[in-house]
């Protein structure tokens, strides 16, 4: 199917319809497989201050904290007993978590691990030589939401940033040879239908080895807390556009999506994705990691948190795959 048919469909064809031609593409390329990726979030320090954000710089009622690279590694230890092959270490853009720092965990890490699992960063916008540091301390994988493609929403949700700046850090990364992950959330305020539409063409445009999507999810501690969420329908629309328009790409449905809806991820998995996150942060910690309210699992531990990701993987007709999986689309690049 070209882009024009793509589009045509998502504005035409009901969400059941579109799901079916979604699943079957998940299935075709990735069978009833489901990968997993254990997600530790390391620090809620946040020097920015984005208007959507429940950790943004400016609320004062965060509690803030930061994993020591023992409690990280500990973490990551219970993980590599649970299987899990790939971990994405998160965290808000902490200075004090600087390129140095974040380069000798990461290469404390892969010596534990060794190249059979793969570590993915999420720590926000940094310059190249910055990213060159982290690939060559190991780190296989980033993760940077472009967040919207419309450039004057994306200057004022945060604050006079250029969304231009983003997307070349974003390149940046793809020519270091990161396998690249990218989103964007649904439903932020001033969005339209072509809003959406155009996040995914510049998802495929940037051919995103991973795409996270979830929907805005207003927070009382910030400027946008009387705007409206993002609504699960149009999260299963777009994460079908999404698996159309990228067949090879990981798509996970997203701890986000779960939150509004307590059969979120399952519905998401039955419309194009193919990806669970478990939060394997250290219980304690993670319910401070408030990017949005009503944030599910916060109570469970890191193995309560995969087992009922089984269970609910199972409930869809799928099974959890513990390879590292990489994206099909950065495998064939590779070649
Ligand atoms: N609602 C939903 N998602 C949010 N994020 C940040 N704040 C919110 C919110 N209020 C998402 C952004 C960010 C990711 C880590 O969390 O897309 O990139």
């Amino acid at each position: 199917m070209n882009i024009k048919e793509a589009i045509d469909l998502y504005k035409c064809a009901s969400t059941k319809e579109l799901s079916k031609i979604a699943n079957d593409i998940v299935k075709k390329n990735y069978s009833d497989d489901v990968f997993i990726r254990g997600l530790i979030e390391f620090s809620n320090y946040c020097d920015m201050d984005c208007l959507y954000c429940g950790i943004r710089k400016s609320n004062g009622k965060a509690v803030r904290y930061r994993l020591t690279d023992e409690e990280v590694i500990d973490t990551v230890k219970f993980g590599l007993d649970a299987n899990i092959k790939t971990f994405v270490l998160q965290s808000g853009e902490d200075y004090k978590y600087n390129v140095e720092k974040l380069s000798k965990l990461v290469y404390k890490i892969k010596k534990i691990t060794g190249a059979e699992t793969a570590i993915t960063l999420s720590c926000g916008l940094m310059n190249r030589d910055d990213y060159k540091e982290l690939k060559d301390s190991g780190c296989d994988r980033y993760l940077m939401r472009f967040e919207t493609s419309d450039e004057n929403l994306y200057s004022y949700l945060k604050k006079g940033q250029s969304l231009k700046t983003r997307l070349k850090g974003l390149e940046n990364l793809k020519n270091l040879g990161f396998e690249v992950g990218s989103g964007f959330m649904v439903g932020l305020p001033g969005e339209t239908i072509e809003t959406g539409i155009n996040n995914a063409l510049l998802c495929k445009e940037l051919e995103l080895d991973m795409i996270g999507i979830g929907p805005f999810i207003p927070h009382d501690e910030t400027p946008l807390k009387k705007e409206a969420p993002g609504s699960l329908d149009t999260i299963l629309r777009t994460t079908a556009l999404l698996r159309i328009l990228l067949p090879y790409s990981n798509i996970p449905a997203t701890t986000a999506t779960g939150s509004i809806d307590a059969l979120g991820r399952e519905k998401a998995l039955s419309c194009g994705a193919n990806v669970l996150m478990p939060n394997i942060t250290p219980a304690k910690y993670k319910k401070n990691y408030l990017i949005y309210p009503g944030k599910i699992c916060l109570d469970e531990s890191g193995s309560e948190c995969i087992s009922r990701l089984s269970e609910r993987v199972v409930s869809v007709g799928k099974k959890i795959s513990y390879e590292r999986g990489d994206s099909i689309s950065y495998t064939i690049m590779k070649q």
